[in-house]
């Protein structure tokens, strides 16, 4: 069973806050574009396309270690439970757990929180049918659905909160321990939380899996431009500019850059823009961090969080870490 909340906010709201972002963020130094705005019903095709491409394995890489898992993850906690699920992507994760539920003759009630209407209508599709899991979705960021999904409680079971596919990797340092504590607010002890964290590996296999031969990730990442021309009245030329991926070692971060190709004058209607950007320019559009073992474990434990196990794919070195709030 599959419901959908009513949005909390409504669709001109929602284009005004672009607008405003977007003003505000490409006025800044250096040029910016918040990497959520990447996710429009386009964007979310493009990254569902990115996860299946041989050079990009963190989805490949968490789904294997959810299929060896689940039966534990879902063992350390009890019932009746609630699942939360931040930014859920195609809810192929959920169905591991989903499977291992049923496995053990269990049901659970599960939110999935997500920006985008697509990903949310993939869920749909993906889990409607499993008939010991009920499923609603939010359409709201992290902050406002976490709100709403923890307030949902099933009775007095606990909460299993997924963080998967390296989600957190997109918040720089401080954001994402603002982020942790704010999930342990929801929390009570003895909750789960479930994180699925990228780690360092060698820069080429990082730049490839960011910038690759298929061009899909340059599409995803110029589709941002393409997503204010249309729902912004702007006149980015997509043929001037080219997507950049950038290994950043002090601050261990990929990055995404789109790179205008010659000098030219971009006008943005609804923000009220008009810009003239130099060849050469660029826009920074995402941040990828990636982690090592210890720094995750140390993260969650400055949000009131213990690590109670950690798992890695060794082959595309990513982890999963199963939290337990104190
Ligand atoms: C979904 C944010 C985890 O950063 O790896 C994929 C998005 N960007 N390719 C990531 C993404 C470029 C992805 N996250």
């Amino acid at each position: 069973m599959f419901e959908l909340t009513p949005s909390a906010v409504a669709a001109s709201d929602r284009l005004r806050r672009f607008a405003d972002e977007v003003r505000r963020d490409l006025s800044a130094s250096p040029r910016q574009l918040q990497s959520k705005y990447l996710y429009d019903s386009l964007g979310s095709c493009l990254f569902e396309a990115i996860c299946r491409l041989p050079w990009y394995k963190i989805t490949r890489a968490e789904t294997a270690l959810l299929d060896r898992e689940a039966d534990a993850i879902v063992a350390a906690v009890g019932d009746p439970l609630t699942i939360i699920e931040l930014g859920c992507g195609s809810g192929a994760k959920l169905v591991r757990l989903a499977e291992a539920l049923q496995r053990a003759e269990r049901s659970a009630r599960v939110h999935l929180i997500d920006i985008s209407t697509e990903a949310l209508a993939l869920s749909e599709r993906t889990l409607g049918a499993l008939e010991h899991v009920s499923v609603v979705g939010h359409r709201a960021t992290y902050e406002t659905g976490l709100r709403q999904a923890a307030a949902a409680r099933r009775g007095g079971g606990p909460l299993l909160v997924l963080l998967l596919g390296s989600n957190i990797g997109n918040f720089d340092p401080p954001a994402a321990a603002g982020f942790l504590d704010q999930i342990r607010a929801a929390l009570r002890p003895g909750d789960a939380l479930l994180v699925g964290a990228d780690l360092v590996k060698p820069e080429a296999e990082l730049l490839v899996a960011y910038d690759d031969p298929l061009g899909v990730t340059a599409a995803f990442d110029k589709n941002l431009l393409a997503r204010i021309d249309r729902e912004l009245g702007g006149d980015f030329d997509l043929d001037r500019w080219d997507h950049r991926a950038v290994w950043n070692a002090e601050a261990s971060r990929i990055e995404m850059h789109l790179v205008a190709r010659g000098a030219q004058r971009v006008r943005i209607a609804l923000a009220g823009l008009a810009i003239d950007f130099e060849d050469g320019e660029t826009i920074w559009t995402e941040s990828s961090y990636k982690y090592d073992l210890g720094q995750i474990a140390r993260m969650g434990a400055a949000a009131g969080f213990e690590a109670e196990d950690q798992w890695v794919e060794p082959g595309a070195r990513f982890s999963l870490t199963r939290f337990r709030a104190s």
